[in-house]
């Protein structure tokens, strides 16, 4: 039996990286997977690369999920499709770095939008789906959400990352009574499109970060939804409210 079969599972940001690999193994372990992204292009590769392999990918793009009557739309199709959700998976957000004297209002307003609010939006359209029948968030934090760091002027991605940690924790007080289970995931540095960047020519104090992880490696996409995959199933039927930090042990040092 597969850990996910017979469940549907909406994933935002299906296009590549960390939602790409969630995709693929989301129906690999036997869920119907609804995705959508921004880019139809790179939404239309994943269900391919699904497809290929026997996998149930199904998408609509373009479709911004940081627009609440957009994600919304996405959300109510899907439902009315598949005859209800079994697993939201908030995955998709698009960043903004700047120094706290640099940064500007607009800036700020995007990042905490398109990492904080992204997530409400799709939680609020499908809290009514999830309680029909019980079912899981997952939601995608950060380390960043926890801490500072030197490498990256990262104030409103940390403010809006812990944002999600701890609306975390509200959905599964809220969500406790209907059957719902709500969980985080914060990831150290994975290596994704959005990070080859730094991959290629990282920063000596990010380097200083890798140098001191125990686990000897930066993460890949596969060790976050490997996680994800456990939380999202039945398995994890008695755990919710967590935040699961997946990050080769970094934090663990002083
Ligand atoms: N990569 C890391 O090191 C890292 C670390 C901690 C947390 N995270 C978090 O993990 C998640 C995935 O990150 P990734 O590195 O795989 O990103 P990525 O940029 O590689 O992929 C994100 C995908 O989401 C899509 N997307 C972005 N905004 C969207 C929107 N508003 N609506 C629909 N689709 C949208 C993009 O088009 C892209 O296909 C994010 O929430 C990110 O903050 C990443």
């Amino acid at each position: 039996m597969r850990r996910l079969e017979g469940k549907t599972a909406l994933i935002t940001g299906i296009g590549g990286g960390m939602g790409r690999e969630a995709a693929l193994r989301f129906a690999a372990e036997g869920a119907h997977v609804v995705g959508c992204d921004l880019d139809e292009r790179a939404l239309t590769e994943t269900i391919d690369l699904a497809c290929a392999v026997g996998g149930a990918v199904t998408g609509s793009a373009p479709v911004d999920a940081g627009d609440a009557t957009a994600v919304a739309a996405w959300i109510d199709e899907a439902a009315a499709a598949h005859g209800g959700i079994d697993i939201l998976y908030n995955n998709a957000s698009i960043q903004r770095f700047g120094a706290i004297d640099e940064i500007s209002v607009e800036d700020w307003d995007f990042a905490i939008g398109m990492e904080l609010n992204i997530v409400f939006y799709a939680v609020r359209a499908a809290w009514k789906h999830l309680k029909a029948r019980g079912g899981v968030i997952v939601n995608i934090g950060s380390i960043a959400g926890t801490r500072g760091v030197e490498f990256m002027p990262q104030n409103a991605h940390g403010a809006a990352k812990a944002g999600v940690i701890n609306l975390t924790q509200q959905l599964a007080v809220e969500g406790g009574p209907h059957g719902i289970r709500a969980v985080c995931i914060s990831p150290g540095f994975i290596q994704t499109p959005a990070t080859t960047f730094l991959v290629e020519d990282p920063p000596p104090a990010l380097r200083a970060t890798w140098d001191r992880i125990p686990l000897r490696r930066v993460g890949q996409p596969a060790d976050v939804v490997s996680a994800a995959v456990f939380l999202a199933s039945d398995e994890a039927a008695w755990i919710t409210g967590v935040n699961l930090v997946v990050d080769g042990g970094g934090s663990v040092l002083g």
